[in-house]
Protein backbone atom coordinates (compact mmCIF):
# COMPACT_ATOMS: atom_id res chain seq x y z
CA UNK A 1 0.00 0.00 0.00
CA UNK A 2 2.50 2.79 1.17
CA UNK A 3 4.42 1.40 -2.43
CA UNK A 4 1.87 2.53 -4.31
CA UNK A 5 1.15 5.76 -2.30
CA UNK A 6 4.79 7.16 -3.19
CA UNK A 7 4.38 5.98 -6.31
CA UNK A 8 1.57 7.82 -6.82
CA UNK A 9 3.07 10.43 -5.23
CA UNK A 10 6.28 11.07 -6.57
CA UNK A 11 4.14 11.12 -9.91
CA UNK A 12 1.87 14.12 -8.51
CA UNK A 13 5.46 15.23 -7.27
CA UNK A 14 6.95 14.97 -11.13
CA UNK A 15 3.03 17.11 -12.28
CA UNK A 16 3.57 18.92 -9.70
CA UNK A 17 7.01 20.09 -10.88
CA UNK A 18 6.11 20.21 -14.31
CA UNK A 19 3.54 22.41 -13.84
CA UNK A 20 6.15 24.77 -12.49
CA UNK A 21 8.19 24.78 -14.94
CA UNK A 22 4.92 25.75 -17.34
CA UNK A 23 4.42 28.54 -14.97
CA UNK A 24 7.48 29.86 -15.34
CA UNK A 25 8.25 29.28 -18.88
CA UNK A 26 4.73 28.50 -19.91
CA UNK A 27 3.16 30.68 -22.60
CA UNK A 28 5.33 33.35 -22.37
CA UNK A 29 6.31 34.83 -25.80
CA UNK A 30 9.46 32.55 -27.08
CA UNK A 31 11.73 34.32 -29.44
CA UNK A 32 13.60 31.17 -30.48
CA UNK A 33 10.23 29.80 -31.26
CA UNK A 34 8.98 32.65 -33.44
CA UNK A 35 8.71 31.59 -37.18
CA UNK A 36 8.05 35.36 -38.55
CA UNK A 37 10.60 37.18 -36.55
CA UNK A 38 10.98 41.17 -36.94
CA UNK A 39 13.73 41.17 -39.21
CA UNK A 40 14.31 44.82 -40.32
CA UNK A 41 17.25 46.58 -38.05
CA UNK A 42 17.42 50.15 -40.15
CA UNK A 43 21.13 50.20 -41.76
CA UNK A 44 22.55 47.01 -39.86
CA UNK A 45 19.41 45.20 -42.07
CA UNK A 46 20.86 41.82 -44.13
CA UNK A 47 20.52 42.53 -47.40
CA UNK A 48 18.61 39.37 -47.68
CA UNK A 49 15.89 40.40 -46.05
CA UNK A 50 14.87 43.26 -48.50
CA UNK A 51 16.12 42.48 -51.65
CA UNK A 52 13.86 41.77 -54.48
CA UNK A 53 14.82 38.49 -56.26
CA UNK A 54 12.99 38.79 -59.34
CA UNK A 55 14.89 39.20 -62.43
CA UNK A 56 14.50 43.15 -63.83
CA UNK A 57 12.16 42.90 -66.89
CA UNK A 58 13.63 43.58 -70.61
CA UNK A 59 12.35 47.07 -71.86
CA UNK A 60 11.04 46.51 -75.34
CA UNK A 61 12.45 47.62 -78.75
CA UNK A 62 15.41 48.66 -76.44
CA UNK A 63 19.21 47.23 -75.03
CA UNK A 64 20.77 48.87 -72.26
CA UNK A 65 23.89 50.65 -73.12
CA UNK A 66 25.14 51.46 -69.77
CA UNK A 67 25.01 50.81 -66.24
CA UNK A 68 25.87 53.27 -63.12
CA UNK A 69 25.83 51.58 -59.34
CA UNK A 70 26.47 53.13 -56.08
CA UNK A 71 25.96 50.37 -53.73
CA UNK A 72 26.86 50.36 -49.59
CA UNK A 73 29.85 47.69 -48.73
CA UNK A 74 28.62 44.05 -47.59
CA UNK A 75 28.12 42.86 -44.27
CA UNK A 76 30.68 44.10 -41.61
CA UNK A 77 32.03 43.36 -38.29
CA UNK A 78 31.73 45.88 -35.84
CA UNK A 79 34.29 48.94 -35.77
CA UNK A 80 36.91 49.49 -33.07
CA UNK A 81 34.58 51.92 -31.32
CA UNK A 82 31.82 49.10 -31.26
CA UNK A 83 33.99 47.11 -29.92
CA UNK A 84 34.46 47.82 -26.10
CA UNK A 85 30.45 47.96 -25.68
CA UNK A 86 29.58 45.07 -26.86
CA UNK A 87 32.62 43.50 -24.74
CA UNK A 88 30.71 45.04 -21.74
CA UNK A 89 27.71 42.54 -22.87
CA UNK A 90 29.41 39.46 -21.50
CA UNK A 91 28.62 40.50 -17.63
CA UNK A 92 25.43 41.86 -18.58
CA UNK A 93 24.56 38.45 -20.43
CA UNK A 94 26.03 36.03 -16.53
CA UNK A 95 23.65 39.06 -14.82
CA UNK A 96 20.71 38.53 -16.95
CA UNK A 97 20.90 34.60 -16.38
CA UNK A 98 21.63 35.31 -12.56
CA UNK A 99 18.46 36.66 -12.59
CA UNK A 100 16.63 33.85 -14.11
CA UNK A 101 18.30 31.11 -12.51
CA UNK A 102 19.09 32.26 -8.29
CA UNK A 103 16.29 35.00 -8.40
CA UNK A 104 13.91 33.79 -11.26
CA UNK A 105 12.84 37.13 -11.67
CA UNK A 106 13.78 37.07 -14.75
CA UNK A 107 11.04 36.57 -17.60
CA UNK A 108 12.93 34.97 -21.42
CA UNK A 109 11.48 31.96 -21.93
CA UNK A 110 13.69 28.97 -21.31
CA UNK A 111 15.28 28.44 -25.01
CA UNK A 112 15.88 32.12 -25.32
CA UNK A 113 17.70 32.02 -21.68
CA UNK A 114 19.68 29.00 -22.65
CA UNK A 115 20.53 30.43 -26.15
CA UNK A 116 21.62 33.40 -24.09
CA UNK A 117 23.56 31.65 -21.57
CA UNK A 118 25.84 30.47 -24.59
CA UNK A 119 25.90 33.35 -26.19
CA UNK A 120 29.74 34.44 -26.53
CA UNK A 121 31.26 37.78 -28.99
CA UNK A 122 32.90 36.12 -31.98
CA UNK A 123 34.70 38.83 -33.43
CA UNK A 124 37.94 40.81 -32.17
CA UNK A 125 40.13 43.61 -32.91
CA UNK A 126 41.95 42.48 -35.72
CA UNK A 127 38.94 42.17 -38.09
CA UNK A 128 37.19 45.26 -37.00
CA UNK A 129 35.03 47.08 -39.64
CA UNK A 130 35.95 44.55 -42.52
CA UNK A 131 33.86 42.10 -44.21
CA UNK A 132 32.15 39.41 -42.36
CA UNK A 133 31.61 35.86 -44.38
CA UNK A 134 27.77 37.08 -44.95
CA UNK A 135 29.53 40.27 -46.30
CA UNK A 136 31.52 38.46 -49.12
CA UNK A 137 28.53 36.20 -50.08
CA UNK A 138 26.20 39.05 -50.60
CA UNK A 139 29.41 41.25 -52.81
CA UNK A 140 29.19 38.15 -54.36
CA UNK A 141 25.68 37.58 -55.33
CA UNK A 142 25.16 41.32 -56.43
CA UNK A 143 28.16 40.38 -59.19
CA UNK A 144 27.00 37.86 -60.28
CA UNK A 145 23.35 38.72 -60.59
CA UNK A 146 24.41 42.40 -62.41
CA UNK A 147 26.26 39.71 -65.22
CA UNK A 148 22.93 37.74 -65.69
CA UNK A 149 21.07 40.39 -65.79
CA UNK A 150 22.99 42.88 -68.13
CA UNK A 151 24.79 40.11 -70.14
CA UNK A 152 24.97 42.14 -73.17
CA UNK A 153 26.90 44.67 -70.89
CA UNK A 154 29.60 42.30 -70.01
CA UNK A 155 30.00 39.89 -72.81
CA UNK A 156 32.94 41.35 -73.91
CA UNK A 157 35.02 40.62 -70.88
CA UNK A 158 36.87 43.01 -69.34
CA UNK A 159 38.55 46.34 -70.77
CA UNK A 160 39.99 49.19 -68.59
CA UNK A 161 38.50 52.01 -70.39
CA UNK A 162 34.90 50.42 -70.57
CA UNK A 163 34.49 49.88 -66.45
CA UNK A 164 35.52 52.35 -63.83
CA UNK A 165 35.43 50.63 -59.87
CA UNK A 166 35.80 53.10 -57.70
CA UNK A 167 35.90 52.53 -53.83
CA UNK A 168 36.29 54.23 -50.44
CA UNK A 169 39.85 54.23 -48.11
CA UNK A 170 38.03 51.15 -46.43
CA UNK A 171 38.93 48.11 -46.63
CA UNK A 172 35.51 47.14 -46.17
CA UNK A 173 34.57 48.54 -49.56
CA UNK A 174 37.62 47.48 -51.47
CA UNK A 175 36.61 43.92 -50.36
CA UNK A 176 33.35 44.50 -51.48
CA UNK A 177 34.46 46.38 -55.02
CA UNK A 178 37.05 43.43 -55.72
CA UNK A 179 34.63 40.06 -54.56
CA UNK A 180 31.83 42.02 -56.73
CA UNK A 181 34.15 42.85 -60.20
CA UNK A 182 35.83 39.37 -59.51
CA UNK A 183 32.41 37.88 -59.70
CA UNK A 184 31.28 40.02 -62.88
CA UNK A 185 34.60 38.87 -65.53
CA UNK A 186 35.11 35.61 -63.82
CA UNK A 187 38.63 36.45 -63.16
CA UNK A 188 40.74 39.17 -60.55
CA UNK A 189 42.63 41.16 -63.21
CA UNK A 190 40.51 44.01 -63.08
CA UNK A 191 41.81 47.84 -61.93
CA UNK A 192 40.77 48.98 -59.16
CA UNK A 193 42.30 52.02 -58.17
CA UNK A 194 43.39 52.19 -54.75
CA UNK A 195 40.75 54.69 -52.27
CA UNK A 196 41.20 58.52 -51.98
CA UNK A 197 41.21 60.48 -48.83
CA UNK A 198 37.89 62.39 -48.37
CA UNK A 199 36.96 61.54 -51.86
CA UNK A 200 34.75 63.98 -52.70
CA UNK A 201 32.50 62.11 -55.05
CA UNK A 202 31.81 59.24 -53.14
CA UNK A 203 32.44 60.47 -49.88
CA UNK A 204 31.46 64.31 -50.35
CA UNK A 205 30.42 64.28 -46.42
CA UNK A 206 34.21 63.79 -45.61
CA UNK A 207 35.51 66.72 -47.36
CA UNK A 208 33.03 69.19 -45.62
CA UNK A 209 33.73 71.11 -42.93
CA UNK A 210 30.40 72.64 -42.86
CA UNK A 211 28.68 68.96 -42.69
CA UNK A 212 31.44 67.56 -39.91
CA UNK A 213 30.38 70.92 -37.48
CA UNK A 214 26.92 70.48 -37.99
CA UNK A 215 27.17 66.74 -36.93
CA UNK A 216 29.12 67.44 -33.64
CA UNK A 217 26.71 70.62 -32.99
CA UNK A 218 23.86 68.89 -30.41
CA UNK A 219 21.52 71.09 -32.49
CA UNK A 220 22.15 68.72 -35.73
CA UNK A 221 20.53 66.12 -33.87
CA UNK A 222 17.90 66.95 -31.65
CA UNK A 223 15.11 65.10 -32.90
CA UNK A 224 17.09 61.70 -32.51
CA UNK A 225 18.18 63.33 -28.92
CA UNK A 226 14.59 64.34 -27.76
CA UNK A 227 12.97 60.98 -29.20
CA UNK A 228 16.06 58.84 -26.96
CA UNK A 229 13.59 61.18 -23.79
CA UNK A 230 10.46 59.75 -25.29
CA UNK A 231 7.70 58.76 -23.57
CA UNK A 232 8.18 55.31 -25.94
CA UNK A 233 12.03 55.02 -25.27
CA UNK A 234 11.23 55.45 -21.24
CA UNK A 235 8.67 52.84 -21.78
CA UNK A 236 10.66 50.34 -23.57
CA UNK A 237 13.48 50.48 -21.03
CA UNK A 238 11.46 49.65 -18.63
CA UNK A 239 9.74 46.94 -20.03
CA UNK A 240 12.96 45.42 -21.44
CA UNK A 241 14.29 45.94 -17.72
CA UNK A 242 11.34 44.09 -16.01
CA UNK A 243 11.69 41.01 -18.56
CA UNK A 244 15.78 40.36 -17.88
CA UNK A 245 14.52 40.57 -14.33
CA UNK A 246 16.05 43.50 -13.39
CA UNK A 247 14.76 45.48 -10.56
CA UNK A 248 16.19 48.68 -12.00
CA UNK A 249 16.04 50.10 -15.51
CA UNK A 250 19.09 49.67 -17.63
CA UNK A 251 20.69 52.62 -19.85
CA UNK A 252 19.62 53.53 -22.84
CA UNK A 253 22.98 53.01 -23.85
CA UNK A 254 23.27 49.73 -22.66
CA UNK A 255 19.72 49.03 -24.36
CA UNK A 256 21.79 50.60 -28.08
CA UNK A 257 24.59 47.87 -27.29
CA UNK A 258 22.23 45.14 -26.89
CA UNK A 259 20.42 46.23 -30.10
CA UNK A 260 24.03 46.27 -31.91
CA UNK A 261 24.56 42.84 -30.81
CA UNK A 262 20.95 41.55 -31.85
CA UNK A 263 21.84 43.33 -35.42
CA UNK A 264 24.94 42.32 -36.11
CA UNK A 265 23.96 38.76 -35.15
CA UNK A 266 21.19 39.09 -37.35
CA UNK A 267 23.48 39.70 -40.42
CA UNK A 268 25.87 37.24 -39.98
CA UNK A 269 24.06 34.60 -39.23
CA UNK A 270 20.80 35.25 -41.31
CA UNK A 271 18.76 31.88 -40.02
CA UNK A 272 20.12 31.92 -36.17
CA UNK A 273 17.74 33.28 -33.43
CA UNK A 274 20.08 35.76 -31.68
CA UNK A 275 19.99 36.21 -28.27
CA UNK A 276 19.86 39.33 -27.82
CA UNK A 277 17.20 40.01 -30.72
CA UNK A 278 15.36 37.78 -27.71
CA UNK A 279 15.12 40.43 -25.09
CA UNK A 280 12.91 42.83 -27.09
CA UNK A 281 9.75 42.29 -28.31
CA UNK A 282 8.58 43.77 -32.06
CA UNK A 283 7.09 46.76 -31.02
CA UNK A 284 10.22 47.51 -29.08
CA UNK A 285 12.19 46.42 -32.31
CA UNK A 286 10.15 48.64 -34.11
CA UNK A 287 10.83 51.62 -31.70
CA UNK A 288 14.35 51.22 -31.68
CA UNK A 289 14.42 51.38 -35.81
CA UNK A 290 12.79 54.54 -35.74
CA UNK A 291 14.99 56.23 -33.07
CA UNK A 292 17.57 55.28 -35.94
CA UNK A 293 15.50 56.23 -39.06
CA UNK A 294 15.33 59.42 -37.20
CA UNK A 295 19.48 59.17 -36.81
CA UNK A 296 19.99 59.31 -40.15
CA UNK A 297 17.35 60.80 -41.30
CA UNK A 298 19.39 64.30 -39.81
CA UNK A 299 23.05 62.93 -40.35
CA UNK A 300 22.78 62.52 -44.31
CA UNK A 301 18.45 62.63 -45.22
CA UNK A 302 15.89 64.87 -45.78
CA UNK A 303 16.56 66.45 -42.09
CA UNK A 304 19.15 69.05 -43.12
CA UNK A 305 19.30 70.63 -46.44
CA UNK A 306 23.24 70.39 -46.56
CA UNK A 307 22.72 66.39 -46.50
CA UNK A 308 20.88 67.23 -50.27
CA UNK A 309 23.33 69.09 -51.23
CA UNK A 310 25.97 66.87 -50.46
CA UNK A 311 24.58 64.49 -53.04
CA UNK A 312 24.96 66.39 -55.96
CA UNK A 313 28.39 65.42 -57.11
CA UNK A 314 26.86 61.55 -57.53
CA UNK A 315 23.91 62.97 -59.25
CA UNK A 316 26.55 65.09 -61.38
CA UNK A 317 28.52 62.41 -62.62
CA UNK A 318 25.61 60.17 -63.63
CA UNK A 319 24.03 62.85 -65.26
CA UNK A 320 27.56 63.86 -67.61
CA UNK A 321 27.91 60.06 -68.14
CA UNK A 322 24.50 59.64 -69.24
CA UNK A 323 24.56 62.88 -71.44
CA UNK A 324 27.85 61.41 -72.92
CA UNK A 325 26.38 58.53 -73.87
CA UNK A 326 23.20 59.91 -74.92
CA UNK A 327 25.47 62.32 -77.25
CA UNK A 328 27.31 59.38 -78.65
CA UNK A 329 24.29 57.06 -79.24
CA UNK A 330 22.67 60.64 -80.90
CA UNK A 331 25.89 60.75 -82.74
CA UNK A 332 25.64 57.44 -84.04
CA UNK A 333 22.34 57.22 -85.41
CA UNK A 334 23.09 60.19 -87.73
CA UNK A 335 26.37 59.41 -89.29
CA UNK A 336 26.94 55.76 -89.46
CA UNK A 337 30.56 55.84 -88.27
CA UNK A 338 29.75 55.05 -84.78
CA UNK A 339 31.87 55.98 -81.69
CA UNK A 340 31.65 54.01 -79.26
CA UNK A 341 33.75 55.33 -76.36
CA UNK A 342 31.88 55.49 -73.20
CA UNK A 343 32.00 52.83 -70.56
CA UNK A 344 29.69 50.11 -69.98
CA UNK A 345 29.72 50.07 -66.12
CA UNK A 346 30.77 52.31 -63.79
CA UNK A 347 30.44 50.82 -60.35
CA UNK A 348 31.35 52.83 -57.12
CA UNK A 349 31.55 51.14 -53.67
CA UNK A 350 30.95 53.72 -50.72
CA UNK A 351 28.98 53.67 -47.41
CA UNK A 352 25.44 54.37 -45.77
CA UNK A 353 25.30 58.01 -45.94
CA UNK A 354 26.80 58.58 -49.45
CA UNK A 355 23.93 56.58 -50.30
CA UNK A 356 21.06 58.25 -48.31
CA UNK A 357 22.90 61.78 -49.54
CA UNK A 358 22.44 60.82 -53.06
CA UNK A 359 18.64 59.28 -52.72
CA UNK A 360 17.94 62.36 -51.03
CA UNK A 361 18.89 64.40 -53.57
CA UNK A 362 16.91 62.59 -56.19
CA UNK A 363 14.17 62.91 -54.16
CA UNK A 364 13.35 59.44 -53.58
CA UNK A 365 11.47 58.19 -50.08
CA UNK A 366 10.53 61.95 -49.14
CA UNK A 367 7.96 62.01 -46.61
CA UNK A 368 5.63 64.83 -46.52
CA UNK A 369 5.95 65.87 -43.22
CA UNK A 370 9.37 66.05 -41.90
CA UNK A 371 9.98 63.62 -39.09
CA UNK A 372 10.20 64.60 -35.69
CA UNK A 373 10.79 63.08 -32.29
CA UNK A 374 6.65 63.38 -31.29
CA UNK A 375 5.29 61.54 -34.55
CA UNK A 376 6.89 57.91 -33.97
CA UNK A 377 3.18 56.65 -34.23
CA UNK A 378 2.13 58.44 -37.32
CA UNK A 379 5.20 58.08 -38.93
CA UNK A 380 4.71 54.41 -38.99
CA UNK A 381 3.99 54.42 -42.71
CA UNK A 382 6.61 56.65 -43.31
CA UNK A 383 8.99 56.65 -46.34
CA UNK A 384 12.03 56.85 -44.90
CA UNK A 385 12.99 53.74 -43.72
CA UNK A 386 16.50 52.94 -43.81
CA UNK A 387 15.75 49.07 -43.10
CA UNK A 388 14.77 49.32 -47.05
CA UNK A 389 17.18 52.14 -47.87
CA UNK A 390 20.31 51.31 -46.83
CA UNK A 391 20.86 47.88 -45.59
CA UNK A 392 24.17 46.34 -45.64
CA UNK A 393 25.02 45.81 -49.52
CA UNK A 394 22.58 48.36 -50.43
CA UNK A 395 22.50 49.65 -54.25
CA UNK A 396 21.26 51.95 -56.56
CA UNK A 397 21.55 50.93 -60.10
CA UNK A 398 20.33 53.24 -62.63
CA UNK A 399 20.79 51.33 -66.23
CA UNK A 400 20.69 53.47 -69.74
CA UNK A 401 18.92 51.86 -72.41
CA UNK A 402 19.33 52.93 -76.17
CA UNK A 403 15.85 52.44 -77.93
CA UNK A 404 15.54 51.65 -81.93
CA UNK A 405 12.87 52.98 -84.04
CA UNK A 406 12.49 56.33 -85.09
CA UNK A 407 10.54 58.18 -82.31
CA UNK A 408 11.98 56.24 -79.26
CA UNK A 409 13.86 58.14 -77.16
CA UNK A 410 16.59 56.43 -74.94
CA UNK A 411 15.28 55.23 -71.06
CA UNK A 412 16.50 55.23 -67.84
CA UNK A 413 15.08 52.38 -65.53
CA UNK A 414 16.37 52.68 -61.83
CA UNK A 415 16.35 50.03 -59.11
CA UNK A 416 17.07 50.14 -55.50
CA UNK A 417 18.15 46.48 -54.02
CA UNK A 418 17.09 45.35 -57.08
CA UNK A 419 13.34 46.87 -56.78
CA UNK A 420 11.85 49.33 -59.46
CA UNK A 421 12.29 52.66 -58.18
CA UNK A 422 8.26 53.99 -57.79
CA UNK A 423 10.22 57.61 -59.18
CA UNK A 424 7.55 60.74 -58.98
CA UNK A 425 7.44 61.10 -63.41
CA UNK A 426 7.92 57.78 -64.38
CA UNK A 427 6.64 54.30 -65.10
CA UNK A 428 7.55 52.47 -62.04
CA UNK A 429 10.97 53.01 -62.39
CA UNK A 430 11.20 53.27 -65.79
CA UNK A 431 12.04 57.15 -67.12
CA UNK A 432 12.17 58.71 -70.03
CA UNK A 433 15.90 60.04 -70.00
CA UNK A 434 14.35 63.84 -71.57
CA UNK A 435 12.55 63.93 -68.69
CA UNK A 436 14.93 62.59 -66.32
CA UNK A 437 17.44 64.80 -67.85
CA UNK A 438 14.89 67.89 -67.37
CA UNK A 439 14.83 67.08 -63.67
CA UNK A 440 18.53 66.68 -62.92
CA UNK A 441 20.30 68.43 -65.26
CA UNK A 442 19.95 71.52 -62.89
CA UNK A 443 20.65 69.87 -59.83
CA UNK A 444 24.34 68.57 -61.71
CA UNK A 445 24.97 71.67 -63.19
CA UNK A 446 24.44 73.59 -60.20
CA UNK A 447 26.19 71.10 -57.91
CA UNK A 448 28.65 73.54 -55.82
CA UNK A 449 30.05 72.43 -52.35
CA UNK A 450 32.32 75.85 -52.12
CA UNK A 451 29.80 75.90 -48.84
CA UNK A 452 31.58 72.92 -47.42
CA UNK A 453 34.87 75.53 -46.95
CA UNK A 454 32.65 78.38 -45.12
CA UNK A 455 32.84 75.84 -42.02
CA UNK A 456 36.94 75.82 -42.29
CA UNK A 457 37.01 79.76 -42.61
CA UNK A 458 34.60 79.39 -39.49
CA UNK A 459 36.89 77.00 -37.63
CA UNK A 460 40.00 79.45 -38.18
CA UNK A 461 37.99 82.20 -37.83
CA UNK A 462 37.89 80.67 -34.36
CA UNK A 463 40.95 79.88 -33.55
CA UNK A 464 41.83 83.82 -34.27
CA UNK A 465 39.63 84.73 -31.95
CA UNK A 466 41.24 82.39 -29.01
CA UNK A 467 44.33 83.74 -30.51
CA UNK A 468 42.37 87.56 -29.30
CA UNK A 469 41.13 86.59 -26.07
CA UNK A 470 44.73 85.19 -25.18
CA UNK A 471 46.35 88.53 -26.17
CA UNK A 472 43.86 90.82 -24.06
CA UNK A 473 44.24 88.78 -21.16
CA UNK A 474 48.32 88.80 -21.38
CA UNK A 475 48.29 92.59 -22.05
CA UNK A 476 45.31 93.48 -19.62
CA UNK A 477 47.63 91.01 -16.49
CA UNK A 478 50.81 93.04 -17.92
CA UNK A 479 49.13 96.20 -17.35
CA UNK A 480 47.87 95.56 -14.14
CA UNK A 481 51.10 94.53 -13.08
CA UNK A 482 52.06 97.70 -14.41
CA UNK A 483 49.40 99.55 -12.25
CA UNK A 484 50.72 98.14 -9.25
C1 LIG B 1 37.73 68.77 -51.17
O1 LIG B 1 37.08 70.02 -51.30
C2 LIG B 1 37.89 71.05 -51.82
C3 LIG B 1 37.12 72.35 -51.76
O2 LIG B 1 35.77 72.19 -51.97
C4 LIG B 1 38.32 70.69 -53.22
O3 LIG B 1 39.14 71.70 -53.76
C5 LIG B 1 39.06 69.37 -53.19
O4 LIG B 1 39.37 68.96 -54.49
C6 LIG B 1 38.22 68.31 -52.52
N1 LIG B 1 39.00 67.10 -52.34
C7 LIG B 1 38.67 65.95 -52.93
C8 LIG B 1 39.59 64.82 -52.65
O5 LIG B 1 37.70 65.82 -53.63
C1 LIG C 1 5.51 48.28 -22.31
O1 LIG C 1 4.54 47.48 -21.70
C2 LIG C 1 3.28 48.10 -21.59
C3 LIG C 1 2.38 47.17 -20.77
O2 LIG C 1 2.42 45.88 -21.27
C4 LIG C 1 2.71 48.37 -22.96
O3 LIG C 1 1.46 49.00 -22.88
C5 LIG C 1 3.69 49.26 -23.71
O4 LIG C 1 3.25 49.48 -25.02
C6 LIG C 1 5.07 48.64 -23.72
N1 LIG C 1 6.02 49.58 -24.32
C7 LIG C 1 6.69 49.36 -25.44
C8 LIG C 1 7.59 50.44 -25.93
O5 LIG C 1 6.58 48.34 -26.10
C1 LIG D 1 11.88 52.94 -14.94
O1 LIG D 1 11.42 53.89 -15.89
C2 LIG D 1 10.03 54.08 -15.86
C3 LIG D 1 9.65 54.98 -17.01
O2 LIG D 1 10.38 56.17 -17.00
C4 LIG D 1 9.62 54.64 -14.51
O3 LIG D 1 8.20 54.81 -14.45
C5 LIG D 1 10.04 53.66 -13.42
O4 LIG D 1 9.77 54.19 -12.15
C6 LIG D 1 11.54 53.34 -13.54
N1 LIG D 1 11.83 52.25 -12.63
C7 LIG D 1 12.78 52.30 -11.71
C8 LIG D 1 12.97 51.11 -10.85
O5 LIG D 1 13.47 53.29 -11.58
Amino acid sequence: MFCINLKKYSLLLVLFAFAQLQFIYGDRYCYNNDQDPYIRFATKTAYNFVFDEKDPEEVPGCEPAQVWMLARHGTRNPSKDELGPLQELNPLRDQIIKNHETRTDGRLCYPDKENLKNWQLRTGKTIAATLTKQGRTDMSLLGSRMRTNFPSLFREGYREDRYVFRHTQKERTKESAEIFANKLFGHDKIVIPPGIKNDGLIRSYSNCTTWEDLMENKDGFKEYELFRESEEVQSLLKNVSYRLGFKYNLTLDKIDTMYDMCRYDKSWNLNEASPWCACFSKEELKVLEYMQDLRYYYEAGYGHDINIKLGCPLVKDMVDRFRALAKELEDGKRSSGTRNEQPRGIFYFTHTKALLMLLARLGIAEDEQKLTHTDYRSAREREWQTSQLSPFSANLVMVFYNCHGSQREPQVMMYLQGRKVNYKGCRVGLCNWKYLEDKLGPIADKCDLSFCEDGAGGASNLVFSQILVLLAVFFSTLSSRFLR
